[in-house]
């Protein structure tokens, strides 16, 4: 193989390559910071490296070396033998509106860290490579390390929560009196949904790892009275509702998944009722944008895939809806509201 004579790189490209490939320095130092809380330790002004190593438990040469590493990156200054909070860092606080702190540790922890890893083995054999790594598919992976099934379920909800500011107030509900939220994780969006509109009630259907935290999130919002955690496996049921709430569930899945999943809103849809999905439409090939990205998580973690609209269409026809209304959000986001096909 050569280099193409018409196209050679640049200096430029061969700066750019460097900073892609390095990029897990990136990852793994921001979730580092995330793990010894240096947002929060920084939140009331400047510290020394060692007053952070003594609050940490951790080593101070080294971790003078890995805040030096976050002055390179923007997370934090140095003066004066101390080191201060960036406005970037707070992106890291725990209490921070749409914190990315939880996604950080979740992206770096072993259930995602190693599928991704084999990335190359699962281009070549056309599928995930997360069961040979983990032992497992990642949701029962989650289901036995329950502190990592957890932070994943903080994580996507901290992701989502602008995405659910902009959903709800689109979401037709005349005549919806009960809400599911089909893999809800913490329940945030259907949450959000019934704060919205106090005639709702709700519930969130999940596996055992999440639904502890649908259960409390409702707490939180003193929510209970309207609202249940309900463990269960979508593939098998989903409980009677006139709205179901689909958010980052299809993407999971391969089609014939979906299509279980999808067939199984349809059996258990009260008359009249829709269906919700809020999920990346993905652009043409030409300037596929962000969701390209997020479809190398869904084939590196999953059996799913990020899709256009036409193949949310097809999924939607072949289980027995037709799309009624179509939203864009925040690019590369959409909700896709369906009703059943008479
Ligand atoms: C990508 S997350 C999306 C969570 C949530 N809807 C959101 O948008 O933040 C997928 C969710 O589906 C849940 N899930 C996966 N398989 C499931 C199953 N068979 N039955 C019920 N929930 C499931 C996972 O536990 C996880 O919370």
């Amino acid at each position: 193989m050569s280099v193409s004579v018409e196209n050679p790189p640049t200096a430029e490209d061969f700066a750019t390559m460097l900073t892609m490939v390095s990029g897990f320095f990136v990852t793994r130092i921001s979730a580092t910071f995330a793990d010894l809380n240096v947002a929060e330790h920084l939140a009331a002004g400047p510290l020394t490296a060692a007053d952070i190593a003594v609050k940490e438990a951790a080593d101070p040469g080294y971790t003078f070396r890995l805040l030096r590493a976050g002055v390179t990156l923007g997370l934090v200054t140095y003066a004066d033998g101390r080191f201060a909070s960036t406005s970037l860092l707070g992106t890291l606080r725990a209490d921070a509106p749409n914190s990315l702190r939880h996604l950080a540790q979740a992206w770096t922890a072993p259930g995602h860290w190693g599928p991704w890893a084999a990335l190359t083995d699962a281009v070549r054999a056309g599928a995930s490579q997360a069961e040979a790594v983990l032992g497992c598919g990642i949701f029962e992976y989650f289901t036995k390390n329950a502190d990592e099934g957890a932070l994943f379920t903080k994580a996507v909800t901290d992701l989502s929560i602008p995405v659910i500011k902009e959903a709800v107030p689109v979401i037709d509900i005349t005549g919806v009196r009960t809400v599911a939220d089909v893999g809800g994780a913490d329940g945030a969006f259907v949450l959000s949904l019934m704060a919205a509109h106090t005639s709702l009630r709700g519930t969130v259907l999940e596996l055992p790892h999440a639904v502890p935290a649908a259960a409390a999130e409702a707490d939180k919002r003193r929510m209970t009275d309207r609202f249940s955690a309900t463990e269960g496996n979508f593939f098998e049921y989903v409980p009677p509702a006139d709205l179901y709430l689909l958010k980052y569930i299809l993407h999971d899945w391969n089609d014939e998944d979906c299509l279980k999943i999808l067939r199984n809103c349809r059996q258990s849809l009260h008359p009249g009722g829709r269906v919700a999905i809020v999920e990346i439409v993905l652009g043409e090939a030409t300037d596929p944008g962000i969701g390209a990205l997020m479809d190398m998580n869904m084939l590196a973690m999953l059996r799913g895939r990020e899709r256009e609209l036409a193949e949310f269409d097809a999924l939607l026809a072949e289980a027995g809806f037709r799309r009624t209304k179509l939203t864009h959000l925040q690019a590369p986001y959409a909700v896709i509201e369906a009703r059943v096909d008479k």
